[in-house]
């Protein structure tokens, strides 16, 4: 009895480790507020929207950015050092970024990657890497100039299931600004929104 209950734990643990592919597997509501949004795609955790940039850097922190940066700051989860890493926020000019990778018309952490726990592919990229053996051609999806002209075609291949969209709604991400600086609290006597039209039964 003692023997069997060991195995079926066993199985029971092999089964989900499987089934928990990526280090992403934390609950959607650690990136998703349904009543307490704090950013686009109702993304509610707490936005870093002033990271340390290089000198002279050419982009903007969007809200995207901003929510990654949220937990990949050192703090819980690996840090992303902006100082050090590919820009986010800048607008191709010399990049063929195809469009669908494109968000609000710029390259964001999501460009690249696709955060969600259905993405298998290695580091939650856009394109499958082969456990990141095959760099080149995710690289090839927005740089072909640089890039062989097989991989540029593979690549494109490739991303046929890119996730990316527009918030359905926006949710408005303060500049980074003092705590002092709260919402105003709406007039007393102000007028109350417009009730929704009655429906007829
Ligand atoms: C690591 C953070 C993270 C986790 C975990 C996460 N999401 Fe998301 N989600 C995002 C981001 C960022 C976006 C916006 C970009 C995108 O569409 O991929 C988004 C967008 C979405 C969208 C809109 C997609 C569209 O096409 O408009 C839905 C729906 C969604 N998430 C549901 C979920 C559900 C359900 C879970 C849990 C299984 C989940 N998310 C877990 C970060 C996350
Ligand atoms: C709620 C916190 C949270 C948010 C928000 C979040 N992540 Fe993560 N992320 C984690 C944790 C925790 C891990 C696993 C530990 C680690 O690598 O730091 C992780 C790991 C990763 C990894 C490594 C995956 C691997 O296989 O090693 C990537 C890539 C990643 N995140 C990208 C993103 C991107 C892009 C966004 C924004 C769209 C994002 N994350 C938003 C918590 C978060
Ligand atoms: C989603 C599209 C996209 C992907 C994928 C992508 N890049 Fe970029 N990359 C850009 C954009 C946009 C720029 C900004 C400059 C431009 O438009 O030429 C850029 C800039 C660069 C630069 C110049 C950085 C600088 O500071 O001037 C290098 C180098 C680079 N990318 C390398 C890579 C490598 C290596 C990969 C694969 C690991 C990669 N990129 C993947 C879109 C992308
Ligand atoms: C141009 C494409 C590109 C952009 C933009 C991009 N990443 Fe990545 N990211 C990558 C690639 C490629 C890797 C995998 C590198 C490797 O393992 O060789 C990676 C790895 C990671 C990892 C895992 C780090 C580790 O040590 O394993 C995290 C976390 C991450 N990215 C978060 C982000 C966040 C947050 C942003 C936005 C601020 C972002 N990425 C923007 C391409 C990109």
């Amino acid at each position: 009895m003692y023997r069997i209950s060991l195995a079926i734990l066993f199985l029971f643990a092999l089964a989900s480790s499987l089934l928990a592919a990526g280090p992403h597997d934390i609950d959607c509501k650690d990136c998703h507020s349904v009543h307490h949004a704090k950013s686009d795609w109702i993304i509610g955790v707490k936005p870093v929207t002033n990271p340390t940039l290089p000198e002279n850097y050419a982009g903007k922190i969007g809200a995207m950015d901003a929510a990654c940066l949220g937990c990949h700051n050192g703090s819980g989860a690996t840090e992303v050092n902006m100082k050090m890493s590919h820009p986010v926020g800048v607008k191709p000019r010399k990049a063929k970024v195809p469009e669908m990778l494109l968000i609000d018309g710029v390259v964001a952490c999501g460009s690249c990657h696709n955060p969600h726990p259905s993405n298998a592919a290695y580091k939650y990229l856009q394109i499958d890497t082969k456990g990141g053996k095959a760099m080149g051609q995710f690289c090839a999806a927005c740089h072909p100039a640089q890039s062989d002209p097989t991989m540029t075609e593979a690549a494109k291949k490739l991303l046929h299931d890119a996730s990316i969209t527009a918030p359905l709604v926006k949710v408005a991400v303060k500049a980074a600004a003092p705590a002092a600086a709260a919402p105003a609290a709406p007039k007393p006597g102000a007028p109350a929104a417009p009730k929704p039209a009655p429906t007829a039964p």
